[in-house]
């Protein structure tokens, strides 16, 4: 019988395109082009399924001229890249790769917190610059981490593995806000209490995003809530671009308005808005959070056997809408 025919949209781990290749009949992409709306709808054609990073947006105009289309299995926990309700309406099923990589990205969030807070880079920067002719009492002092507030904006699984390392690793008190409240046993287990967005603001002295990005969470951070924000606190975003407004953050970086800021993720990325470059107050990574070997070969591994699974069984194993069964 024939193979079902299906896109791999970016390069992967060659073990993961072995093992899709036993199933399927695979166009992959290990030139690792970045494909346009456009080139995307035309690698389409023909393929019953696809592998997707966060790079590529499957759409109603993409779904339209891709009728045979029937799961996209997202490389990524965040799926604003898919428009759900269109591909609900277009009868293709949505996944994504959730848990596999929570405990990974609240490390890193941790890193780019100490990062952000203890002034790693730039003081890496002054050094290989050659500036470093003495030690002086105040060179680079930043801001305490441990025993200070964290402020948690987005509660969900990442966010309650940050709230675990601050509270038992780091012995800070964690306040959150987020759309729901926890229940009570998590809130214990996470050590963190329930605070309004305006309270989370102005008593936090590191304030970390992980709310996932919706029309509803763009701009969560713009100029009236940094303004909200303590001159000595930090933020740090690890979400997803857009959701802070990052000319409004470049400003209050520029102005001292706030310490400093640690930024995993950018509006309109990659991209990053000429300004952050200009400040030295900010941490800046280029969307690794998620970034080791074993947690991305997992991720990788998970949207793989959503498609398998998909096409063997009829269900995805972690899908984000329910449509017909392929089988
Ligand atoms: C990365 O940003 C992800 O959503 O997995």
């Amino acid at each position: 019988m024939k193979k079902p025919a299906i896109l791999v949209a970016r390069a992967i781990f060659p073990e993961t395109l072995a093992y899709l290749s036993k199933h399927f009949e695979v166009e992959s992409n290990q030139a690792d082009e970045v494909l346009s709306p456009s080139e995307l709808s035309m690698r389409l054609q023909g393929k019953v399924g696809a592998l997707t990073t966060g790079s590529e947006r499957i759409d109603g105009a993409v779904l339209k001229v891709n009728p045979q289309l029937k799961i996209v299995a997202n490389m990524a926990v965040g799926f604003n890249n898919f428009d759900v309700p269109a591909m609900t309406a277009s009868g293709v099923l949505a996944s994504n790769t959730p848990d596999v990589l929570t405990e990974t990205t609240a490390d890193f969030g941790f890193a780019l917190l100490m990062a952000t807070a203890r002034r790693v880079t730039e003081s890496e920067h002054y050094l290989r610059a050659g500036h470093w002719q003495k030690w002086s009492y105040d060179m680079f002092a930043g801001a305490e981490v441990h025993g200070s507030t964290l402020g948690i904006i987005g509660m969900g699984r990442i966010g309650q593995g940050i709230a675990r390392r601050g509270a038992l690793g780091f012995g800070m008190k964690v306040i959150y806000h987020n759309r729901t409240q926890l229940s009570p046993q998590l809130e214990a287990e996470c050590k963190a209490t329930y605070v309004s967005k305006e309270t989370l603001l102005k008593t936090a002295d590191h304030v970390m995003l992980v709310v996932p990005y919706s029309a509803a969470s763009h701009h969560t951070i713009g100029a009236a809530e940094l303004a909200l924000m303590k001159p000595t606190a930090t933020l740090v975003n690890i979400a997803r671009g857009g959701i802070v407004d990052d000319a409004a953050l470049a400003k209050a970086l520029a102005a001292r308005q706030i310490a400093a800021a640690g930024l995993d993720v950018f509006e309109g990325e990659p991209t990053v808005h000429p300004d952050l470059l200009k400040v030295p107050n900010v941490v800046l990574t280029p969307h690794i959070a998620s970034a080791t070997t074993k947690t991305r070969l997992a991720m990788a591994q998970l949207a793989a056997d959503n498609l398998v699974s998909y096409f063997t069984k009829g269900h995805a194993l972690t899908p984000l809408n329910q449509v017909a069964s392929a089988s």
